[in-house]
């Protein structure tokens, strides 16, 4: 773990599925490995359950930052709590009782993650500020990794790095998808402090090296996260 306050979390949706524990230990570097669930309901594709994401977890050199992309996280999300994962972001766009869930995954011992599609308004979130570690704005429509950056969510990543810096909020600010060395200065100068990325990690020949090309660019364009 680095203390720079920026924290990269390779997706390893873009890993090769058949030969995990080889791709996880390519990115021991990282900060986070991003596990995307998806359940063919709530996107159009389906990836991992809880028992594929614990030997994950039992594999992986690094925490897990799990995203589910799920229906019915308020049921889910904390068995993947339990399993070990570090942190568990579901979606608002989901949950019947975000605050609920939240608090109950940080019961468990996990940080707590809401995420919000790009159309999605983040007034939705303000209230829950206080209730979560982590807020996730999507930069592509969730389900599949490679699509191109969404420079059009950036306002709302700064309305809410606004918004948690009035309130001297320590939440987190991750941004996912289409994020590789040009986007990730948008995504920073905007107010994200932590940055998935799929492809611009797991399709270069030395993820370590994009990894570092990742930080030392969100670094560049970062605010002021030293205390985070
Ligand atoms: C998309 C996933 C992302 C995806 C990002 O629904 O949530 O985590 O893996 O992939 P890239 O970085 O390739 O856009
Ligand atoms: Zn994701």
């Amino acid at each position: 773990m680095n203390d720079s306050g920026i924290r990269i979390n390779p997706s390893i949706l873009a890993a090769d599925f058949v030969n995990m524990q080889a791709e996880l230990a390519r990115i021991a570097t990282a900060d986070f490995a991003h596990v995307d669930v998806m359940d063919n309901h709530f996107v159009p594709n389906l990836t991992f359950g809880p028992q594929m994401v614990e030997r994950i977890q039992q594999t992986s050199p690094v925490p897990l930052d799990v995203h589910l992309m799920i229906t019915d996280p308020d049921r889910w999300a904390p068995g993947y709590a339990e399993l070990g994962a570090a942190s568990v972001t579901f979606h608002l766009e989901a949950a019947a009782d975000p605050r609920a869930l939240a608090r109950r995954l940080r019961d468990i011992g996990a940080r707590a993650g809401i995420a919000v599609k790009p159309a999605t308004p983040i007034d939705g979130l303000l209230d829950l500020l206080d209730d979560v570690d982590q807020i996730l704005v999507m930069t592509v429509e969730p389900g599949f990794g490679g699509q191109s950056f969404m420079p059009e969510t950036m306002p709302k990543l700064r309305a809410l790095a606004d918004e948690a810096k009035r309130r001297g909020s320590h939440v987190w600010l991750q941004v996912d998808g289409g994020i590789g060395e040009s986007t990730i200065a948008l995504a920073a100068d905007a107010g994200a402090d932590t940055f998935v990325a799929g492809s611009a990690v797991f399709g270069a020949a030395d993820p370590d090296l994009a990894i570092a090309g990742l930080r030392a660019a969100a670094a560049q364009h970062a605010h002021d996260h030293g205390a985070k």
